[in-house]
């Protein structure tokens, strides 16, 4: 299955991500977690994307899924469900690195009746040497943008 063009720049995600994570907010006390990111060629110009969290004890913590649209060398767009009762619509750009690249993207946020309130959110993708690292804020409950979480990964090799 060929890889659509659109996906070139950011071919290097394809596959599976695992790591330690640190999470943080104002109104609630600090966590850590391990996540594992995986993004799948689907043969389609998206790559279809699912992350999951499990706390220190093994239990499962966040879960998102979406999709990741590269229309043209620079932009990303990322379409995001959280299981909290938001979504997330993430526009930026890719910067380009001599050892991987980076992603700012800033989300509009479209919440349920009965969620938490995020108002926008700002996730930072930045992939170096096969180290891909995750920064995420959020305004939410109130509060201006502030940082909520921050992840490194490593690629989990497929089983032989
Ligand atoms: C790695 C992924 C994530 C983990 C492990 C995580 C974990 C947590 C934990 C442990 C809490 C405190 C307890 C609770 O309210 O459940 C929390 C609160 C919260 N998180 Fe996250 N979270 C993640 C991603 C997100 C994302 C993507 C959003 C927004 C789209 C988000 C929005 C919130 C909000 C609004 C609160 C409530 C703050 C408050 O009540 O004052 N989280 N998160």
């Amino acid at each position: 299955m060929a890889l659509h063009p659109n996906l070139k720049p950011i071919a290097s995600l394809i596959g599976t991500w695992r790591g330690p994570g640190r999470g943080e907010y104002p109104t609630i006390s600090s966590f850590t977690y391990t996540e594992e990111l995986t993004f799948t060629d689907v043969g389609k110009p998206f790559l279809t994307y699912l992350q999951r969290t499990w706390s220190p004890e093994g239990s499962p913590m966040h879960t998102e899924t979406g999709f990741m649209r590269a229309p043209d060398a620079e932009t990303i767009e990322f379409t995001i469900a959280q299981p909290t009762g938001q979504t997330e619509l993430a526009e930026g750009h890719l910067i380009e690195a001599a050892s991987g690249f980076g992603m700012e993207l800033r989300s509009r946020i479209v919440n349920s009746a009965t969620a938490k309130q995020v108002d926008q959110t700002q996730r930072k993708y930045s992939l170096a040497n096969d180290e891909l690292s995750v920064d995420f804020a959020m305004a939410a409950v109130g509060l201006p943008m502030t940082h909520h979480l921050s992840s490194t990964l490593r690629r989990v090799e497929p089983a032989a």
